[in-house]
């Protein structure tokens, strides 16, 4: 009998603490050549409390890849932040191509590898970005980036089979849709 309600007790507890059948655990990210853990107090306070990033953090997929009105700021910002070393459309310049199949760290096919890498760097030149955007805005920039992508589907694993199935290769031009400012997240709207 005693043993019964302890059990009860226990499971009362498990379910008020949200076992894991009700919550996720956060993801876990790593510098991407040290492996070290990366601490995300590195950034500052903006940017982390966006539904995008609260999303991400705990699945490891970036919500923007589906947000078309957030392309022209992530356009923007790489092109601020980004386009002069790995080039325009992600060609490449003096860092590696984004916009192909072939990635010196394989992880980089993945949101969380790609995360990982921009903010907390590589090696050389391809210093930590934290200082520079924010964790949402990183996430803006990877939509981008991803957007540039020309190579083929099936190397494309930060897509799932829904979003293969409406896969694009970029054009090698074209400028990001013009965002619809009613259905544009509030992280995501061009700064003037
Ligand atoms: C000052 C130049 C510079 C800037 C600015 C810069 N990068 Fe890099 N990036 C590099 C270099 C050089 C490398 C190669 C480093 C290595 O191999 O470890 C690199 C590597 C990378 C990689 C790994 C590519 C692979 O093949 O695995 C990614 C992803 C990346 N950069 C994304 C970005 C993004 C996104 C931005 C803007 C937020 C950015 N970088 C800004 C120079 C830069």
């Amino acid at each position: 009998m005693i043993n019964r309600i302890v059990l009860a007790a226990g499971v009362a507890a498990f379910a008020l603490l949200g076992g894991p059948a009700t919550t996720q655990a956060a993801i876990e990210l790593h510098n991407t050549v040290t492996g070290e853990p990366l601490n995300l107090d590195d950034a500052g306070p903006e940017g982390r409390d966006t539904e995008a990033f609260k999303s991400f953090i705990e699945t490891g997929k970036n919500p923007y890849n589906n947000e078309p009105n957030c392309l022209a700021n992530g356009e923007q910002l790489y092109l601020g932040m980004c386009s002069g070393c790995h080039g325009h459309v992600a060609e490449g310049k003096i860092g590696p191509g984004l916009n192909d199949n072939y990635w010196t760290y394989p992880d980089n096919n993945t949101d969380k590898g790609l995360f990982e890498t921009i903010f907390g760097g590589a090696s050389g030149q391809m210093g930590p970005m934290y200082g520079a955007v924010n964790p949402d805005q990183m996430l803006q920039i990877m939509a981008w980036v991803r957007h540039l992508y020309k190579d083929g589907v099936e190397d494309a694993k930060w897509l799932d089979d829904a979003q293969k199935a409406n896969f694009k290769p970029y054009d090698g031009h074209s400028h990001a849709p013009k965002p619809d400012p009613a259905k544009t997240p509030e992280a995501c709207k061009v700064s003037e």
